[in-house]
């Protein structure tokens, strides 16, 4: 299947600070030159943040790699398990449509999206909370005919049994997933005939399901309150940053925070110095191309970056060309501060 970007995009995105950590996380467990490989949990979270892969979003986790933007392109578009356009708020249903669950009923599934959700897959249903498609096989073909809602798998399915779910799904409720015609996992219709000593201590939903049911996370979407990942490698946890409920500012104080700074342009290098640059790609979210940038404008290492006053910022932030505001957003004189200190203890 062809799979483009949509047609209507966002200007911009952003991790929000919590998942920004949690992104953050994720690129440390890789050695140092090998960050792009963090480049599918950082989709994925993008995804999970916005419901959608925009380009704006794709774009944001290559400068964040330090990737060109084709990589990361041919990555979200290859994998199905990237929406490429904006999907039901309350869940996407992604029904399998190959051979043992075409065999097994997988065109009166689809029948009943066409009727519930939307005549076409990857149009919305008219309230919103509902998209459809067609995927390959899902690998749960004992169970076909199947479908992927949200995280889950829903097996041995009817057309009845869809409507039912769909129904439900659409009062909020969410049906435990597994197999709906009363099996226990993929064992014949006709009951166990080997390995049965397993029947007997078995808990009440199979492994999948019962992990399913105890992570309740089938159509949940990221609202913060997810277990922050743990980087004990760092010395410290990446924690998810709190909601803030800041406390009331100083009028004075709260004035300067809205003012815009007088932008001042700060003293470049003709050069870098040595004739060695320091790698500002490993700054999170300077990219190839931004890096040229950098050093189009004269800046080659972390002490000159982490020596921006507001001011200066404001000048950089505003002349990055295409990139405007990415020094504020992404906090390069933060990063550099450590950057360089790590760079002077060495
Ligand atoms: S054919 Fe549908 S899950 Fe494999």
């Amino acid at each position: 299947m062809l799979r483009r970007l949509h047609p209507v995009q966002p200007a911009s995105f952003a991790f929000t600070p919590a998942n920004l950590a949690w992104a953050k996380g994720q690129i440390s467990k890789y050695p140092e030159g090998r960050q792009a490989s963090a480049i599918i949990p950082l989709l994925w979270r993008a995804q999970e943040q916005e419901g959608w892969l925009s380009r704006p979003a794709i774009e944001h986790v290559a400068d964040m790699l330090g990737l060109a933007y084709i990589r990361a392109l041919e990555v979200a578009t290859f994998y199905f398990m990237f929406q490429l356009q904006p999907v039901g708020s309350v869940a996407h249903i992604q029904i399998c449509g190959t051979t043992s669950c075409m065999i097994c009923g997988a065109e009166d599934l689809i029948a009943v999206c066409k009727e519930l959700v939307a005549p076409k897959a990857h149009q919305l249903s008219a309230d919103g909370k509902f998209s459809w498609e067609e995927v390959e096989c899902l690998g749960a073909c004992a169970n076909a005919p199947m479908a992927q809602i949200g995280k889950d798998y829903y097996e041995d399915l009817t057309a009845d049994k869809l409507r039912d779910l769909i129904a439900r799904f659409s009062k909020g409720e969410v049906p435990v997933p597994g197999p709906q015609n009363g099996r226990y996992a993929a064992e014949p219709l006709s009951g166990l005939t080997s390995l049965k000593d397993h029947d007997s201590g078995r808990t009440q939903y199979n492994a999948s399901v019962q992990a399913a049911v105890d992570l309740r996370d089938t159509v949940k979407k990221i609202d913060g309150t997810e277990v922050p990942l743990l980087t004990p490698w760092l010395g410290v946890a990446v924690k998810a940053a709190k909601p803030a409920t800041k406390p009331a500012k100083p009028k004075a104080e709260a004035a300067a925070a809205v003012a815009p700074a007088a932008a001042a342009q700060p003293k470049g290098l003709k050069a870098a110095r040595g004739g060695k640059p320091d790698d500002l790609k490993v700054i999170l979210g300077i990219g190839p191309k931004l890096e040229a940038l950098c050093h189009s404008l004269g800046f080659f290492h972390f002490d000159q970056i982490a020596n921006w006053t507001a001011a200066e910022i404001a000048w950089v932030d505003e002349n990055l060309e295409g990139f405007k505001g990415r020094v504020t957003r992404d906090k390069w004189v933060d990063q550099a501060k450590d950057l360089a200190a790590k760079n002077k203890g060495q």
